[in-house]
């Protein structure tokens, strides 16, 4: 049998792909070397640590916040085996879910490991080691991204863990060292402090979330700090050892200067990710990779041999689900002869913690560093209605918007429901919107909303409630 696509990898890359590809009449095929699919994303990622998320805040506000609305319960009591059995639950739902999707498109799935063979070919390797060789008219790349290690520093999973052993703990840690303050190191050093944990922070630089806008990194910080989230910023770790059933951790100054120790029941490494094309056979046919191992892709994700493409994680961008998945619908449209696209400028982040951070387009720093000329709206939660009445009013809501053209240039929100906010800003920026066009727009009253329209009204200073 001959296939017009194999997808290698059913990541929210991959599978998005296949579904598309199927959509658009060709012969799709996936290749899967995990027993179920949705890659890092739905196992070991996206949706396990959103779960731990939500079950921790819940767990957290019962104890915290419940008093104060006059909602009575007991004392709240951890199960730490039923939150992890609530985390299985959604991750189940999910990759059933991607299997039921791909059945109903009719695109054939193999689990086992893909080689690609030559170009037009991929040979796929099951768990009891038999192969078979497929044949195909194009082959998309979409096996995402592995954890980065720390050299000479063993990831046991066990006491030194990565985010994958984060997301699997039995016990709650008395004391967690994350090393790298990223969106990883918050996200998942949250969960645990709201389950009980000490959690120290330990960053490279002298800031937390780089990337993100610096004013709301600072403010980020000051409210993760009163959480009782420790930092240690300008350190660099140098050793991690395992000392009884603990570890004790090694950092000294980046800047230079005398080294100290933490001793640690759990030590986390959240320093990014790498590109993942282990055992792929990229070397074998030429396939070019850039000097941080990511496949080299074209604008239309074409890599440098014909019929062989490349989308997610394994290529240059932001490590994210969505940006996966506009890649993957983008590649099969081009595929079936249709002109897709990414808008790279419009691809939001959020760091789901709580407060939520939320991001798209660029920062002020990206802005002043390019002499782009710009205006700021901002509006406080403290000063918006349904915020105050939720008790919710920490963070803001910051528009930039071109000072000539008022056009919108990014959008940084941090607060409640910031993940969702987003989008308004998101889907404006995507028609080239104005910060006026979000001001002159109708916003139900009471919500959260409704600061984004007023940091919109405030980029000409005509905010109403400040
Ligand atoms: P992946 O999801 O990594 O999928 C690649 C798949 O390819 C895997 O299933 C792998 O088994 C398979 N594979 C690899 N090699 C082969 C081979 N040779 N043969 C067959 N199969 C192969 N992003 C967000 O946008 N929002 C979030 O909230 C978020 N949270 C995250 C939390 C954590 C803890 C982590 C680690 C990541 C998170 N991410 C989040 C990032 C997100 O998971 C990735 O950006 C996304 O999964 C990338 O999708 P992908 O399809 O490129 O690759
Ligand atoms: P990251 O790139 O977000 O952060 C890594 C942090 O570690 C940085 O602050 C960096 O300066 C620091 N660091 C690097 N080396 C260090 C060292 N030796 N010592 C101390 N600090 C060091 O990476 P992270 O958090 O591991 O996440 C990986 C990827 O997963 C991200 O690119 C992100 O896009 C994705 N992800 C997305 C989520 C979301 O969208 N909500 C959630 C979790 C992950």
């Amino acid at each position: 049998m001959s296939y017009d696509l194999i997808v290698i990898g059913t990541g929210p890359g991959g599978y998005v792909c296949a579904i598309r590809a199927a959509q658009l009449g060709l012969k799709t095929v996936v290749v899967e070397k995990r027993k179920t699919h949705g890659g890092t994303c739905l196992n070991i990622g996206c949706i396990p640590s959103k779960a731990l998320l939500h079950a921790s805040h819940s767990f957290e506000d019962a104890k915290s916040h419940f008093p104060a609305m006059g909602v009575v319960v007991g004392e709240p009591k951890l199960d730490l085996a039923k939150m992890q059995a609530f985390k299985q639950e959604g991750v189940d739902g999910n990759t059933k879910g991607v299997e039921f999707l791909l059945k109903k498109n009719k695109i054939d799935a193999f689990i086992g490991t893909g080689r690609i063979a030559a170009a037009g070919q991929v040979e796929v390797t099951a768990e009891d080691g038999s192969k078979q060789v497929l044949e195909t008219k194009n082959i998309v790349i979409a096996t995402g991204s592995d954890v980065t290690r720390l050299p000479g520093i063993e990831i046991d999973e066990k006491v030194v863990i990565s985010s994958t052993g984060a997301l699997e703990l039995g016990s709650v840690p008395k004391r967690l060292v994350v090393i790298g303050a990223g969106v990883i190191g918050l996200e998942l050093g949250s969960v645990w402090r709201r389950l009980g944990s000490e959690v120290i922070v330990v960053e490279y630089l002298d800031r937390i979330l780089p990337g993100m806008d610096g004013e709301v990194a600072k403010q980020f910080q000051r409210l993760l700090t009163k959480q009782g989230i420790a930092f240690k910023l300008g350190a660099k770790v140098t050793k991690v050892e395992r000392k009884g059933k603990g570890a004790i951790l090694t950092f000294e100054p980046a800047a230079g200067g005398a080294p100290e120790t933490i001793d640690a029941d759990a030590v986390l490494v959240a320093i990014g990710r790498v590109p993942y094309t282990q055992g792929l056979g990229l070397e074998e046919i030429g396939i070019q990779k850039d000097n941080k191992g990511r496949i080299l892709t074209d604008a239309h994700f074409s890599t440098n041999v014909t019929g062989i493409y490349a989308i997610g994680d394994v290529i240059d961008g932001p490590m994210l689900a969505h940006k996966a998945e506009d890649e993957g619908v983008a590649v099969a449209e081009i595929l079936a002869g249709k002109a897709g696209h990414v808008n790279y400028d419009v691809i939001p982040s959020v760091v789901y913690t709580f407060p939520e951070v939320a991001s798209v387009g660029k920062t002020e720093e990206e802005l002043k560093a390019a002499g782009i000329a710009y205006n700021v709206g901002k509006f406080p939660f403290t000063a918006n209605g349904r915020a105050k009445a939720n008790a919710t009013t920490d963070g803001f809501v910051k528009i930039l918007a071109d000072a000539t053209t008022d056009k919108v240039l990014g959008v940084h929100i941090i607060g409640a429901e910031a993940g969702n906010l987003i989008h308004e800003a998101v889907l404006a920026m995507e028609f080239g919107g104005s910060s006026e066009d979000i001001a002159r727009s109708c916003h139900a009253h009471p919500t959260l909303s409704e600061a984004v329209k007023e940091a919109a009204l405030a980029v000409e200073k005509r905010a109403i409630h400040m």
